[in-house]
């Protein structure tokens, strides 16, 4: 205890109290016992947006921001996209170990035997606008599920809990499928559980008039490896959301929609989106320095740099940047890549993003190649929430589990009115009104 500890003094005071470090980390609640009189609450940390502040201990995702290392229960994120499935990587996070050969086989077989949709999920969503925003319709349809399944209310239930994941696991890719489907005006194609996961979901994408729909191989072991490097991400925006929605004991249908919502915003998994009509307005590799100026001048961020977390090259950009030949060599080359290789090359060499450690972030390069496979950038970041999914899930398995954690519910600093005397209507006067 001695050495593993904090001695803190409370000027206001005079007290002193020692109070213990576990795991790099002190209690706050440790702080409380400071007080400033007897009936007040104790002394709080104020940490909007959490930017030093641990929610909770999980076993998941390791990550270190300023060695850009990532990794999924042990192992680096490198070794999971060169060798595994997205499904398998799917069963580590959840389970926490690799699956044995025959462990997979029987994953795979569940997850794909959850993958259709009941017809009325499938007329609802005929119900959207004719231009409805995928992402829009799948955090809708993905809330909606609940209805179907009021035995996913039982969360205590490990049995209930796993069925859930299956189920959601595998009908992401259909829900998005077919809002891709939804905004071409064509019709819903039915998952065939005999492909793989994501030749599945290209099938469900793409099968026109053909009898048979043979997915690129190329193509869609890219899109495993995209899979792969978005399935968690610690505590990031939406991760959050889902715990804390999850920490109420709603059920795992309206925590992952409320977990798609936070990932929907620009600043989080919209931010592929938004990088694609960056490259759009920039336009030509020659006008990149002039834009790069733009920015540097206070005139909006540069979409797909920087990261809480990161301070250095994001593992997972530099893995998608080799997808991206892999790719290309398909499809034929996205002409955006040359003006985005450009922004990244200057941006490294100038002092603004250098001191400021912005390096480019997962979606920098992720739209470019989505958009070179043929899809728009609004169907962008519905290809980010599908394996997010599982990460959403294994967290919010994780925090169920966990004896330690309760409702989410922080405390605040308030900055408002003491208590006042009550005005009657007709004697109020005209006062400046405050605007939140
Ligand atoms: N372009 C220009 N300046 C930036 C950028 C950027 N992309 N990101 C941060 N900065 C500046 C910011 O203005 C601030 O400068 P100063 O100290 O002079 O005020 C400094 O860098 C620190 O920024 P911050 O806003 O305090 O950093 P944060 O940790 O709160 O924000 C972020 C992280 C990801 C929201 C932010 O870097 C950003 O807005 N990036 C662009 C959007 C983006 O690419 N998001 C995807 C993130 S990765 C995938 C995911 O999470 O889904």
């Amino acid at each position: 205890m001695e050495n593993d500890s904090l001695t803190l003094t409370d000027n206001r005071t005079g007290a002193t109290a020692t109070v213990p470090i576990k795991d790099g980390a002190i209690h706050s609640t440790d702080l409380r016992q400071f007080k400033n009189s007897p009936d007040d609450f104790g002394l709080m940390a104020y940490d909007p947006a959490f930017l030093n502040t641990a929610s909770c201990r999980s076993a998941i995702t390791y990550l270190d921001g300023d060695r850009g290392i990532l990794r999924y229960r042990g192992y680096p994120i490198e070794v999971l996209a060169e060798h595994c499935s997205f499904l398998e990587v799917a069963y580590l996070l959840i389970h926490g170990e690799l699956p044995t050969e025959a462990r997979l086989h029987e994953w795979n077989y569940l997850i794909m035997h959850h993958t259709m949709l009941h017809e009325n999920v499938k007329k609802l969503m005929e119900g959207f606008h004719y231009d409805a925003h995928p992402m829009g319709m799948l955090i809708s349809t993905l809330a909606a599920l609940s209805t179907f399944y009021s035995d996913s209310k039982v969360i205590h239930d490990p049995q209930s809990r796993k069925l859930q994941i299956l189920r959601l696991i595998g009908k992401v890719p259909t829900i998005a499928a077919y809002a891709y489907r939804h905004s071409l005006g064509l019709p819903y194609v039915y998952p065939d559980n005999e492909l793989s996961y994501t030749a599945n979901f290209m099938n469900m994408l793409w099968k026109k008039t053909e009898p048979k729909y043979a997915a690129n191989s190329v193509l869609s072991r890219a899109l495993d490896v995209l899979f792969i490097l978005h399935a968690d991400h610690e505590q990031n925006c939406s991760t959050n959301v889902m715990r804390s929605v999850g920490s109420s004991h709603a059920d795992p249908y309206v925590a992952t929609a409320a977990a798609a919502a936070a990932l929907y915003g620009p600043l989080h998994g919209g931010a592929n989106e938004a990088v694609l009509d960056m490259l759009d307005l920039i336009g030509s590799k020659d006008r990149v320095p002039a834009f790069i100026q733009e920015i540097k001048a206070g005139h909006g961020r540069l979409m797909g740099f920087g990261h809480r977390v990161y301070k250095n090259y994001d593992p997972r950009a530099r893995i998608i940047k080799q997808i991206a030949n892999e790719v290309f060599e398909v499809t034929g080359k996205n002409p955006k890549i040359d003006v985005a290789l450009e922004v990244e090359r200057i941006a490294l060499e100038d002092q603004f993003f250098v001191q400021r450690k912005l390096y480019p972030n997962v979606d920098f390069y992720s739209g470019i190649i989505y958009q070179a496979m043929g899809f728009r950038p609004d169907m962008f970041t519905v290809m980010f929430a599908i394996p997010r999914t599982v990460g959403w899930l294994a967290q919010w398995q994780e925090m169920i589990e966990d004896p330690e954690q309760k409702i989410a519910r922080p405390r605040q600093v308030y900055t408002g009115q003491p208590v006042r005397e009550f005005v009657p209507l007709e004697k109020r006067t005209p006062r400046p009104v405050m605007v939140a």
